[in-house]
């Protein structure tokens, strides 16, 4: 018993470890920001006079670049402001002698995607992700425990939105660089403040909580930042007018083929679909407003602190301006299409029609849903580039089966870019890399039966108007879990 108590107090304390790096590293955006910046002056000042003078639009270009930074920036921290941590931040563990983290650091924690939840032999009866407040709560995550499919009323969770848009307040290192951002020409987008803080009516500058202090975070290594830079992306393909095309790409055929399959969904009882994998939500949001019990799956802090911000705090269309494309200047046709905003979100979440039931369930897909509550409980599951993300694919494909009732439906679009391949200083990493032709050869294993496939063209999180555009050739596919023998179809 007191074993157990002091188990879980270990984990609980890792995961508070964990999520501070997550926030850190969302804190040190633009700190790292500034740094490319400072790297591109330094190797401007190196020109020769003449090569300088026909490049003198340059530093003008550092500067907007800076003012773009500053308005990421702020996105980024009314986004950590608005977040509420599941976890009691107060607890310490003593970052003290720890205070810059190596690449390894966590590694039990931070296997590949980082995940804040620890991948195997934890469980706990503890919800680890549970945002929402029994009463009148208004966000939409919950527990990874989910009791039943349909507990979570999200219409009256998203319905009392609370925003806090125009003031933000900030650690010390962020008011810096958002202090130098101004540049003419460059202010006259829609935005926010650019600036550090916003008085109240009172006279009082807005607090962030305890947690967001800077003297709690970490120096987080580079490659926890880019994460952070992914995430920018992300929300593009999500949440931007820009990200359309390929949201028309992945999403469309797969509400497409939903509607298709569950033709008559009725409000009394609709069809319940899980989506794991579901980076900032919105293809779950699009299949809850056709009518289904839609719930989001997801493990990473970094996706859930965006996508719970952009589903529970954005209260009008195109309410914020990002500007993802900043961080590389490679492939670029002009400078304005590396520097153009992009406004989010292009809909306004809580007004997209969404069907009593949805909800985002943080944790480990396979901690998750291999609970026996889950046992064939979901009409349809739906996997879009989430398949090749796991350490080992076939028991991802058991546990889908399993889950999926008799008849259900198992919906992927996606490549089979093993994320755990390749994973340099990573030897011990468990990756298993089937082929397509493998991959079904399981499926069929576990009782399905492939109804319909194809190959489908498309990017990922991809800029439009770079001179580089990666494509895909992701399967997709409908399989139908076939009815144990003695059952009806
Ligand atoms: C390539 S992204 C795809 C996101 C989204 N489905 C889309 O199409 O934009 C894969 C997502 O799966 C999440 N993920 C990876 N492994 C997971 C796991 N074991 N359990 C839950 N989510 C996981 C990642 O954090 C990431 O958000």
């Amino acid at each position: 018993m007191e074993e157990e108590l002091r188990r879980r107090k270990l984990e609980e304390a890792l995961e508070v470890k964990s999520l501070r790096r997550i926030i850190s590293a969302y804190l040190n955006y633009p700190e790292a920001a500034e740094e490319d910046i400072r790297r591109y002056e330094r190797c401007f000042r190196r020109l020769p006079p003449a090569h300088k003078a026909l490049l003198s639009s340059q530093p003008h270009k550092f500067q907007k670049l800076r003012w773009c930074i500053s308005q990421n920036s702020y996105f980024i921290f009314e986004m950590l402001k608005a977040f509420e941590p599941p976890l009691d931040m107060s607890q310490d563990i003593d970052i003290s002698e720890d205070r810059y983290m190596e690449n390894d650091t966590d590694k039990h924690l931070f296997s590949g995607e980082t995940s804040l939840l620890p991948r195997s032999g934890s469980k706990t009866d503890k919800p680890h992700f549970a945002f929402s407040s029994e009463e009148g709560g208004n966000e939409i995550y919950r527990s990874t425990k989910p009791e039943t499919v349909s507990e979570v009323s999200l219409e009256k969770k998203i319905e009392s939105l609370n925003g806090d848009a125009g003031r933000c307040s900030m650690g010390s290192e962020y008011k810096g660089k958002a202090e130098n951002a101004g540049v003419n020409g460059f202010q006259s987008v829609k935005n926010h403040p650019p600036v550090s803080c916003v008085h109240d009516g009172g006279g009082h500058v807005s607090s962030s909580p305890d947690w967001l202090e800077p003297s709690l975070q970490y120096h987080v290594p580079l490659v926890d930042v880019d994460k952070v830079r992914c995430i920018i992306r992300n929300i593009v393909r999500d949440w931007a007018s820009e990200g359309q095309k390929e949201r028309e790409e992945c999403y469309k055929p797969i509400l497409k083929e939903l509607e298709r399959l569950f033709p008559s969904r009725s409000r009394e009882s609709p069809p319940a679909c899980l989506v794991p994998g579901a980076g900032l939500g919105r293809l779950a949001l699009e299949i809850s407003s056709l009518g289904f019990i839609s719930q989001g799956n997801e493990f990473s802090y970094y996706m859930m602190i965006c996508s719970s911000f952009i589903l529970n705090n954005c209260q009008v269309p195109d309410e914020w301006t990002i500007y993802p494309w900043i961080h590389s200047n490679c492939n670029s046709l002009s400078d304005d299409d590396q520097l153009r905003p992009v406004s989010v979100p292009d809909i306004h979440p809580a007004s997209a029609g969404i069907t009593e039931g949805f909800s985002m369930c943080g944790g480990d897909f396979v901690e998750v849903y291999s609970d026996t509550s889950q046992v064939g409980v979901w009409d349809a599951v739906v996997t879009c580039f989430f398949l090749d993300t796991a350490h080992n694919i076939v028991e991802y494909i058991e546990i889908i089966s399993i889950i999926l009732k008799s008849g259900g439906v198992w919906i992927n679009l996606g490549p089979l870019l093993y994320h755990f391949a390749d994973t340099y200083n990573q030897g011990e990493e468990m990756s298993i890399e089937l082929s397509l032709e493998d991959v079904k050869r399981v499926a069929l294993h576990y009782g399905f039966k492939i109804e319909k496939e194809s190959i489908i063209e498309t990017t990922y999180t991809t800029n439009p108007r770079s001179m580089m555009q990666n494509r895909y050739y992701a399967a997709f596919w409908t399989m139908r879990k076939k009815p144990a023998t003695g059952e009806r179809k």
